[in-house]
């Protein structure tokens, strides 16, 4: 890949680890307040949202640190919220994730597998209900 191409993209690029990075946090430590068998299921989101993070870093060859705030809401939101309605809105954050890498895909073809990554996410979240 052309560096001046990714320095025209290290915005969305860095984005795009950011949010991976996160999730990774986030499915962790939702991991740890649901049942066993939801949480065998959020345990290999994070794993496979840590290889995306590292599909960026790839690109950006910036070593980020993961923030905390959707790691801290999205257990809370489990423990106040009906289950469905918790997991309806991490499939919907995980379609939104893949819609999203739909401009990033025209310029970075391999980011269509992680496109493709985030709606099965979306699927086997909403599978869990
Ligand atoms: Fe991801």
């Amino acid at each position: 890949m052309d560096q001046a191409v990714i320095e025209a993209n290290r915005k969305a690029l860095l984005k795009a680890q950011q949010g991976e990075l996160d999730a990774v946090l986030m499915y962790t430590r939702l991991a740890d307040v649901v049942p066993p068998d939801d949480a065998a299921v959020f345990r290999q989101l994070a794993a496979e949202e840590g290889h995306h993070a590292s599909a960026f870093h790839h690109y950006t060859g910036e070593v980020l640190q993961p923030k905390k705030t959707k790691a801290v809401m999205i257990p809370l939101l489990y423990k106040t919220l009906e289950r469905k309605t918790a997991y309806s809105l991490i499939s919907g954050g995980e379609y939104s994730a893949g819609n999203k890498y739909k401009t990033l895909v025209l310029t970075f073809p391999d980011v269509q597998s992680v496109l493709d990554d985030e709606f099965r996410h979306g699927d086997m979240v909403k599978a869990l209900l």
